[in-house]
């Protein structure tokens, strides 16, 4: 095949998209695909002009500009395929508020919330601590931990300098879990074990091998792990994605919370999605080539 790898992008999470893109090119060259690199920070003019000299394009780009749906309808419009969620599905698990409308609707749990806008007053908030973030960021950027009343206008001020919109969001103390889902198959449950001193939303401790430990499959029982691959699918589903998407809850008291759902998967050494994808035998190579053929299939 001949694939447009596309990776880097404007977004905070550039470094890490240089990083899952080094690793997919990697797997192309062993696959045996002719394959050329694009950033869209700078390349998009001269991918629109060698779009027809490709098969496919694979997309190694996360936050705004490369997960929300813009990328998307660019490529869309220029009739190469993707893998991943079109411009619907991408721009609806891109914006957290939104996300959780559906998420609801489709029966999950979610943490309590609300949705500051940029100029409005600050609401009365009654369940500290909570977890303030930009609606449509990943990799938690712009979000902190807000411990009682005194210290939120300082963080949500912080949010809305990356974004308008901000969630305030109950903060839950229990365990982190992601579940990738592959086609429309659940991979096994990962749990994510914070380093000492890192919180769980540390942007360090997610990119930093060594830091954070992940379990895979998750020591929890079965039935829940269970839960949380239906509750993933459901997820998946109720944001209209495709291919493939990785779901992050929390475990609390035995109850399964949604933070959100990840339409590019992070692809490094480090990532999530192909850790649970070797547990389930995929090697690093057959997840690029599973992605391909769920594109062209
Ligand atoms: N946003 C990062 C890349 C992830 O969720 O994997
Ligand atoms: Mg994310």
């Amino acid at each position: 095949l001949k694939v447009a790898l596309l990776c880097g992008g404007k977004s905070a999470e550039r470094e890490v998209s240089l990083k899952g893109g080094q690793a997919v090119e990697k797997a192309l060259k062993s696959l045996g695909h002719q394959f050329k690199r694009f950033d869209p920070a700078t390349d998009l003019p001269l991918l629109a002009r060698e779009a027809q000299n490709y098969d496919v394009a694979f997309l190694v780009l996360h936050g705004p500009g490369g997960e929300d749906g813009t990328i998307q309808g660019f490529l869309d419009s220029l009739g190469l395929p993707y893998q991943g969620a079109g411009v619907l599905g991408s721009a609806l698990a891109m914006d957290k508020a939104l996300s959780k409308i559906l998420y609801q609707q489709a029966g999950l749990l979610v943490p309590k919330g609300l949705v500051l806008e940029k100029g409005k007053t600050l609401p009365e908030i009654d369940f500290f601590p909570v977890v303030v973030k930009p609606v449509s960021q990943g990799s938690s950027v712009g979000i902190s931990l807000v411990k009682g009343p005194d210290e939120l206008a300082l963080a949500v001020e912080e949010a809305f300098e990356i974004e308008d919109r901000v969630l305030i969001e109950e903060y839950l103390a229990g365990r982190e879990l992601t579940v990738g889902i592959l086609g429309e198959e659940p991979l096994p449950v990962v749990e994510i074990i914070p380093g000492e001193g890192h919180a769980f939303f540390d942007y360090e401790a997610k990119y930093t091998p060594g830091v954070t430990q992940e379990l895979c499959p998750a020591p929890i029982p079965e039935s829940l792990a269970k839960e949380a691959q239906k509750a993933a699918l459901q997820a998946h589903q109720a944001l209209r994605l495709r291919h493939y998407s990785r779901t992050d809850f929390i475990l609390l008291e035995n109850k399964l919370y949604i933070l959100e759902t990840n339409t590019i998967p992070g692809m490094t050494e480090t990532s999530l999605l192909p850790l649970a994808a070797k547990v389930a035998g995929y090697s690093f190579e057959d997840l690029v080539q599973k992605l391909l053929d769920l594109v062209l299939a």
